[in-house]
């Protein structure tokens, strides 16, 4: 039995027609960057997050640059992040010519860890960025806290968190600005790249909106250096085609998931494995199921035996990159990030699966472990 990480061909199937229309009507157009496209997902998303500003922009990767850069980040800064995650978390912050500081996670949720990132403020903090590891909200109640404490925004790494929710607000709606990407592989991913900015800041939606724009409101007129940071219409017309299914596919990924915490337990596993947790007030849109296993290289390599695919969500801990050697030298390391480097293992969870293939890699998981 095959059981794919990621099945995309399975998504499109029954939305081909919706798509096919709307990029047609794109290319009709030939209207193929911003206007009536982006801005009418712009305000789907807006309503969806429960921000009253949402910016698309051309990816996740530039949805964190923007932010940091409406906020004025630059060179002499420090933006606190959490040492496990996507490079460009950490990437954003270093292209600004700002500091990247790396903060441990909490053990359970791999999310960037409050009294940690207390103890890392300093004069120089500009921001704090947690990310919703996984599709799990960062535990933003405690880091608002903090932020307000030393005076600095929370600009959430929102990427991987589109529909996850904490405390009854959605993510995308927990920070000063929060960001967002549709790569392809994400919850809802457009056909290419792709991201969005939301804010209930108007200055700061404002900011984001020149800065996307080289910087222009009237063109070949620059009241300051910002990039091409903008969205296609193509990428937008299919996101608004794919966003109304979004809820329907984060339930069957929960639904996943929870069958998996039952099927592990019927297997005697739950103790041998770290199942994701789920804390009280925060609902997790399993964006990744990652589980923590011992021998992990081994049973991965088994279940790839076995048809499985599988992916580790990261190998390496940011704070442990070549291209930040010199930005960690002196700093102190971060444990937690750097054992879930060596037991992190992303298993199937996409919303196209079987209960067949759930057990099978439950049954492959126990396998590799006996
Ligand atoms: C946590 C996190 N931040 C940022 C990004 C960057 O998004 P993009 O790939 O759209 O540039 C990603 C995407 O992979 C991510 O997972």
């Amino acid at each position: 039995m095959k059981v794919p990480l990621l099945d995309l061909r399975a998504q499109y199937a029954p939305i081909r027609e919706d798509v096919l229309t709307a990029v047609t009507r794109v290319c009709d157009s030939q209207h193929f960057v911003l206007g009536p496209e982006v801005e009418a997902l712009e305000s789907a998303m807006a309503a969806l997050v429960g921000a009253t500003a949402a910016v698309g922009v051309s990816s996740g990767t530039d949805a964190l640059l923007a932010a940091l850069m409406a906020l004025g980040v630059g060179p002499g800064d420090e933006v606190i992040v959490p040492a496990f995650s996507f490079f460009a978390t950490a990437g954003s912050v270093a292209r600004l010519g700002a500091t990247p500081v790396f903060v441990d996670v909490e053990v359970d949720t791999l999310t960037l860890d409050p009294e940690a990132v207390r103890r890392a403020v300093t004069p120089r903090t500009r921001a704090i960025m947690p990310v919703h590891l996984y599709g799990l909200c960062a535990d933003m109640d405690a880091l608002g806290e903090v932020a307000r404490t030393a005076g600095v925004p929370l600009v959430e790494d929102a990427a991987q968190a589109i529909g996850a929710t904490c405390g009854g607000r959605a993510a995308g709606a927990l920070g000063l600005l929060a960001c967002f990407s549709f790569f392809p592989t994400k919850n809802l991913g457009g056909f290419g790249d792709g991201g969005l900015v939301t804010t209930s800041d108007p200055a700061l939606a404002a900011r984001v909106r020149l800065l996307r724009n080289h910087g222009a409101e009237q063109r070949y007129h620059h009241r300051v250096v910002g990039g091409n940071f903008r969205l296609d219409a193509l990428q937008a017309a299919v996101l608004a085609v794919k966003l109304p299914h979004l809820a329907g596919w984060n339930a069957a990924r929960r639904a996943h998931a929870h069958q998996y915490a039952r099927l592990f337990a019927d297997a005697g596993l739950v103790g041998t494995l770290a199942l994701p947790p789920e804390p009280a007030g925060r609902l997790h849109v399993y964006h990744q199921y990652v589980v923590r296993v011992p021998r992990r290289d081994h049973v991965r390599a088994h279940l790839a035996e076995r048809g499985v695919s599988t992916e580790v969500y990261y190998p390496v801990p940011l704070n442990r990159q070549e291209c930040f050697a010199t930005v960690t030298r002196d700093r102190p390391g971060c444990p937690v990030a750097e054992r879930a480097a060596g037991d992190v293992l992303a298993l199937p969870v996409h919303p196209g699966l079987a209960e067949a293939q759930l057990r099978h890699v439950v049954a492959c998981v126990a396998e590799a472990l006996s």
